[in-house]
């Protein structure tokens, strides 16, 4: 069993470097495989989901050269088989992306359906929708999406909610579709501008990603490229909430400030202290925090991958604090966990009513998903007291050397595997 052991009462003080976005460079390998020349990702990070996909392309027939930790030579060319085997769908939901990469590349593809999770129900109904729309033939038997196109053409596709992997994975098939593909509600984040930049990289016609309108005019063949994926927004994140909630001062090094905003305003708010420079951000936590209320939405809005973080820190605030989650319907289950270390939250359905408290105390505590995890993370360095975490395995699923970056920054966590 994996553990981290944490002694809190620290504040965080120090620099930290940011690594390559996890959610671009999931999209970024998928698109890799729609090529036969090589293609060089840099920036890559180093950790287990992006190493599960990478597994998964391999497995499939695509030859992966690990240059180092962050860099990686992808060749398509060698693909044997379209279907993608079930192992990796339930260890990487983003192994959806296969069915649009594959189908824009071969008009086939196989890929085992995602089952729920942690945080929700997950469906992909507006993914198919966008392939159908294209000419795919979709069917859905003994527990597997079968997709496959005689020929694969533009379309015109409205999504009825904003979804990161619908948007994806459509704009990666509609690359290699013959006419003019228009998604409208397309998702804004900035890991679909960095998909859409790498793919444009490789020879592609994106226009308009980054708004809620995303025109693709279909090329017949995409070509290698060297690309290097943009800084994780939630890593960067969350380390500002670590320097809030510790009372820390911590510089934040290898980020775009533009993509951090809506975290900015929230701890603006709170009281904190955050200063902008071109690549980094440095923040100031402030002995004293305000309460504020938050809602998440799509970008630019407040991120759902920080809820638990930000959730953390309000605790940390004095007043009352209400929370919103307006993504996923299942996202507060570490609130018991929370609770166990001290944490004052009632949780009605999707909001959640936090009355600030002056400190955590130290608990044995389980983590229920990633970034639940990097948030308890952060509740245990405050804490009075030791924390022993168990099922940290999901937090390496996202966040690279977390107990080696916390460690430089003066946290008291160690790693303990028996
Ligand atoms: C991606 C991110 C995840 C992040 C989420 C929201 C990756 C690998 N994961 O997940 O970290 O939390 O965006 O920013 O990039 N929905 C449907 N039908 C669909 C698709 C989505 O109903 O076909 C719903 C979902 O249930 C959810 C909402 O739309 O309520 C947004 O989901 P979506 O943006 O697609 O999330 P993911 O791409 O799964």
């Amino acid at each position: 069993m994996e553990q981290y052991i944490i002694e809190g009462g620290t504040p965080l003080k120090g620099e930290v470097t940011i690594s390559g976005a996890k959610n671009a460079a999931l999209g970024i390998i998928a698109g890799a495989i729609m090529t036969d020349e090589d293609v060089l990702i840099e920036n890559i990070p180093n950790v287990n989901d992006i190493n599960v996909m990478l597994e998964a392309i391999s497995e499939i027939g695509a030859e992966v050269d690990r240059i180092d930790a962050h860099t990686v030579r992808i060749n398509g060319g060698s693909i044997k088989t379209l279907d993608v085997k079930d192992e990796y769908m339930r260890r990487i939901r983003a192994s959806y992306y296969f069915i649009g990469a594959l189908l824009g590349r071969y008009h086939n593809a196989c890929v085992p359906l995602p089952g729920g999770c942690e945080i929700g129900a997950r469906p992909i109904d507006q993914h198919i929708k966008g392939f159908r729309a294209m000419g795919a033939k979709i069917d859905i038997s003994g527990g597997s999406l079968y997709a496959k196109a005689e020929s694969l053409n533009g379309a015109h596709i409205y999504f009825d909610m904003v979804t990161v992997g619908a948007t994806i994975n459509v704009m990666l098939a509609a690359t290699l579709a013959p006419g003019k593909t228009i998604i409208e509600n397309a998702a804004r984040e900035p890991h679909i501008v960095d998909v859409a930049n790498f793919l444009n990289s490789m020879g592609a016609n994106i226009k308009g990603a980054g708004t809620d309108i995303i025109r693709i005019k279909g090329v017949n063949k995409l070509h290698g490229t060297e690309y290097s994926i943009i800084p994780d927004q939630i890593e960067a994140g969350t380390f500002m909430c670590m320097a809030a909630a510790t009372r820390g001062d911590i510089l934040i090094k290898n980020v775009i400030p533009k993509h951090l905003e809506s975290i900015t305003a929230k701890l603006l708010e709170m009281g904190n202290e955050v200063m902008e420079f071109d690549d980094e951000v440095r923040v100031i936590g402030a002995a004293s925090q305000r309460h504020t209320d938050i809602k998440t939405l799509p970008y630019p809005g407040f991120p759902t991958d920080m809820q638990p973080q930000i959730t953390v820190a309000l605790s940390l605030a004095e007043g009352i604090s209400v929370v919103t989650e307006s993504i996923f319907e299942n996202r507060f289950k570490y609130v018991d966990e929370l609770i166990r270390m001290g944490a004052s939250i009632r949780v009605e359905g999707n909001v959640a009513v936090i009355c600030g408290i002056k400190t955590f105390t130290g608990a044995a505590i389980s983590v229920p998903d990633l970034r639940a995890g990097a948030a308890l993370v952060t509740a245990a360095l405050q804490a009075k007291g030791r924390s022993a975490l168990e099922g940290i395995g999901f937090i390496k699923r996202g966040y690279e050397d977390f107990d080696k970056k916390i460690a430089s920054l003066g946290g008291k966590i160690t790693y303990i595997s028996d």
